[in-house]
């Protein structure tokens, strides 16, 4: 607390505040420890010195040598300017330790005041960012500049607040209506994680009763193409804990819901397409959100369960010029690296890539189970029929009513469950009222599991 800057140019010599603008320190969140430190706007705007830096590096290396995440909040205007390459230096010494630390302890930034150039690009390394509505703004540069440059008029709510980031940019994985809230998400947040990636995360108690959930069975509509919303799924199968699903990236990319849960008292990471958004469809934004979050519960040893309901990836111009290929590649890519238990529901569609890629058992699911009225499929029944019957379609007197024919008798073929099923790629076709009891059952069989990825420095995921 008494560390002061050793500046001695445009004046700063005559300007020393103990502790440099950021309080640093260790506590206990529900016993356990994390290390946090919190920047001070009212001295230098929260900006950052070679001493202010030399004091966050020092709690990570501490957090780092005994398994304890990491709390930042921010609220500072980046590298202190009238200090130069020395507070650049302290930013690199800072992003460095984020990076060494990534995968090893939890990181998580609170953004609680205006954050500009370095002071965004920490907590872009960490593994979650929560920001709080209307105090809070992140931008690598602020209006002015943006001004100068292209001449773009825009208010740093617009540019950089909480709703730009969780909504457009998808920068931010929270949004906060207050302080407070922030402060309980961060609590929140920690309950569902281990301390460093040697360690579970903690268990509630759990005494197993009736896990049937009938409500389930009557939650699909009767019109495969109708909407149902997946977190009434989500619902009924996770914990009534009193806390229920603790989603991330809610508004971000809304056509894929991801976020933590308990089953049986242990902590899991959820991944669920989602038919009311459109249509559940994958598409860039929805693969990256999923791709992170899956990296993050492999990181630290959280079960994933995956609800699939997915027509397949966004076709046009928009996803192919920017690049759906190696977007969706990422999400693929995360789950076949994942080596924590993994368990898929197939609840209604899985057609085309997007079965391979949610989870399927070919890219290393444990467990895949199937509601009866799954479809899975390589694509939609007439796309289907159009193609591989289209001789005879051309051919027929009536062609309208052979599309339909024909169309017909490849929904009978596939839009079921049972072709997948005689290949063993689904363990078990069950009833929707069974499947918290089967994902209880299956999840503690595979409590022990121990899977290694090949030697390697590290794989080279299609960024
Ligand atoms: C020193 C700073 C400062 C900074 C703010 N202050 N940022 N002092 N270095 N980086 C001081 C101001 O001079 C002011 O001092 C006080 O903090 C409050 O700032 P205001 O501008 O009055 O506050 P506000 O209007 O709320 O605006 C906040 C802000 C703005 C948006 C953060 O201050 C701003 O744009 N700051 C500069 C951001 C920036 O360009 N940083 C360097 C980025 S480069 P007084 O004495 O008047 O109260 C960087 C490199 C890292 O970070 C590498 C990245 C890869």
């Amino acid at each position: 607390m008494f560390v002061t800057h050793r500046s001695t140019e445009f004046g700063l010599e005559k300007e020393i505040y103990p502790g440099d603008g950021v309080v640093t320190g260790y506590g206990r969140i529900d016993g356990r420890l994390v290390y946090v430190f919190a920047q001070d706007f009212t001295v230098f705007g929260g900006s950052l010195s070679e001493s202010h830096a030399g004091k966050i590096c020092r709690i990570m290396d501490l957090a780092m040598q005994n398994g304890a995440p990491v709390i930042g909040l921010n609220d500072s205007g980046g590298a202190r300017i009238q200090e130069g390459v020395v507070s650049l230096g302290g930013y690199a010494d800072i992003f460095y330790r984020n990076t060494r630390a990534s995968g090893v302890i939890p990181q998580f930034s609170a953004i609680m005041g205006p954050c500009a150039g370095g002071a965004v690009y920490s907590p872009a390394i960490t593994d979650f960012i929560l920001m709080v509505e209307n105090t809070s703004y992140m931008f690598v540069t602020g209006p002015n500049v943006v001004k100068t440059v292209t001449h773009e008029e825009v208010s740093s709510e617009d540019l950089g607040g909480a709703s730009a980031h969780s909504t457009k940019s998808g920068v931010t994985h929270f949004s906060c209506a207050n302080e407070i809230e922030c402060i309980r998400y961060l609590k929140r947040l920690m309950s569902y994680v281990p301390s460093n990636c040697e360690e579970t995360a903690p268990s509630r108690p759990y005494e197993t009763g009736n896990e049937l959930r009938p409500a389930l069975n009557a939650i699909i509509p009767e019109n495969p193409n109708q909407p149902y919303d997946i977190r009434d799924v989500i619902n009924l199968v996770i914990d009534d804990d009193g806390e229920g699903f603790f989603e991330v990236h809610k508004n971000f990319a809304e056509n894929i819901v991801v976020g933590f849960a308990r089953l049986a008292g242990k902590s899991i990471g959820i991944v669920a397409n989602q038919p009311a958004f459109l249509a559940g469809v994958l598409d860039i934004h929805s693969s990256t959100k999923a791709a992170r979050f899956v990296r993050f519960c492999d990181c630290f040893n959280i079960p994933l369960l995956v609800f699939e309901d997915v027509p397949g990836f966004l076709p046009g111009t928009d996803q192919e010029w920017n690049g759906i290929i190696t977007n969706g590649a990422k999400l693929l890519f995360a789950f076949s690296e994942a080596t924590v238990p993994r368990i898929t529901v197939i609840i209604r569609k899985a057609y085309g890539g997007a079965y391979d890629v949610m989870n399927s058992k070919h890219i290393g699911a444990d467990m895949n189970y199937a509601w009866p009225t799954a479809e899975i499929a390589v694509m939609g029944a007439r796309g289907a029929a159009e193609i591989i019957f289209k001789g005879e379609i051309a051919k027929a007197k009536d062609p309208a009513a052979k599309l339909k024919e024909k169309e017909e008798e490849y929904i009978n073929h596939f839009a079921n469950p049972y072709r997948a099923a005689e290949r063993g790629f689904i363990d078990e076709v069950i009833l929707p009222e069974q499947t918290r009891l089967k994902l209880i059952t299956s999840f503690s069989m595979l409590e022990n599991k121990v899977a290694k990825l090949p030697k390697k420095k590290h794989g080279n995921i299609p960024l």
